[in-house]
């Protein structure tokens, strides 16, 4: 019996974060090792076009996002781990859908609008047709489900819009996509507790998977708490929810006990996190400094990732361009 397909996709924008890892990859894994989906994860560098970043800068992002997906626990024998460009017909079939969707529909899209006001200088068209892309990357697998967090539910649902439109325009082909919402932990910035944790904001603010103990320690000693006995502070919210996803049940319960209580040290909480992330992560930063040192291994698994995919994108490319009249 064939198993449904589950398809998500992460920009190659560096170091993963425990704020990506709780969003994104953890949950890739879990679905991954349930057995229940024939999974196919991709680092989407096509998309990371319409940002800013430099050429160096992704040629190298690429590999290492990449590699510390395999170190947190995607494992190549299980799922499709491929780099999207790899597999050139992700662009192709944007286009075809590109000239399906009305524009009115890519207007309405909140991720557009926030990040033409985040890069006011560079809002491109690719920007613009972005979900298009996305669509596009699902659709080339059939993927009946996509694990995304919130932000991204809209996104999916045009994947159902373009599916439908091409099916009524066309032909019956494409299946009708689900979200798989994922509960995501809201984590937010180490300095600046009511956004977001992201990396643009400077390392400060983040904590990635592959930083030393020590590393870690640091940036949690300067996180913003509040002084003492003040209540509900947005920062101590933060790292008593890093401490319930990477601790134990017993420090947590501990330390959300004596912050109720008003007899909360922030210190020994920050000091007990800090040991509780590093130790989580202990398992990936072996992995990922491996790899890193294995380029042959990490370039196998590429490829041999881009065939797979590759094989299931060509299927769906002949089929279609038959179906819109090109061949
Ligand atoms: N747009 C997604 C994000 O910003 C990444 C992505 C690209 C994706 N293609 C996808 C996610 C396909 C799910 C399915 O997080």
């Amino acid at each position: 019996m064939s198993k449904p397909i589950l398809f998500s996709g992460i920009q190659p924008t560096g170091n993963l974060h425990i704020g990506n890892y709780l969003g994104a990859v953890k949950n890739w894994v879990t679905l991954q090792n349930s057995g229940e989906y024939d999974c196919f994860f991709s680092v989407v560098d096509y998309h990371s076009l319409t940002g800013n970043m430099t050429a160096e800068e992704r040629r190298e992002q690429i590999t290492r996002t990449v590699i510390e997906l395999l170190a947190a626990g995607i494992d190549p024998e299980k799922s499709t781990l491929f780099v999207q460009s790899h597999v050139p017909e992700h662009t192709e079939l944007a286009w075809i859908f590109n000239s399906l969707t009305p524009m009115a529909e890519l207007e309405r899209m909140t991720q557009y609008k926030d990040k033409s006001t985040q890069q006011a200088k560079n809002i491109n068209a690719g920007l613009f047709t972005y979900p298009v892309l996305q669509v596009a990357d699902v659709l080339l697998y059939h993927g009946t489900h996509v694990p995304v967090g919130e932000d991204q539910v809209q996104h999916i649902e045009l994947v159902r819009d373009v599916a439908r439109w091409f099916n009524n325009r066309y032909g019956n082909y494409f299946p009708e996509t689900e979200v798989l919402l994922t509960h995501i932990p809201r984590v937010k910035s180490l300095l600046e507790p009511t956004k977001k944790m992201s990396k643009s904001k400077g390392q400060g603010h983040v904590i990635e998977l592959a930083d030393e103990p020590e590393s870690i320690a640091n940036k949690l000693k300067k996180a913003v708490t509040a002084s003492e006995g003040e209540e509900g502070s947005p920062g101590v919210a933060n790292l008593l929810l890093l401490l319930k996803e990477f601790g134990s049940a017993g420090d947590y319960t501990k330390f959300s006990a004596a912050e109720k209580e008003g007899s909360i040290r922030y210190g020994d909480l920050k000091q007990v996190l800090a040991e509780s992330i590093a130790t989580y992560f202990a398992d990936f930063r072996k992995k990922r400094a491996a790899l890193l040192q294995d380029n042959t291994t990490v370039t196998a698994i590429m490829e041999s990732g881009a065939k797979k995919a590759g094989d299931v994108a060509k299927e769906t490319m002949d089929r279609v361009r038959k179906m819109v009249g090109v061949r």
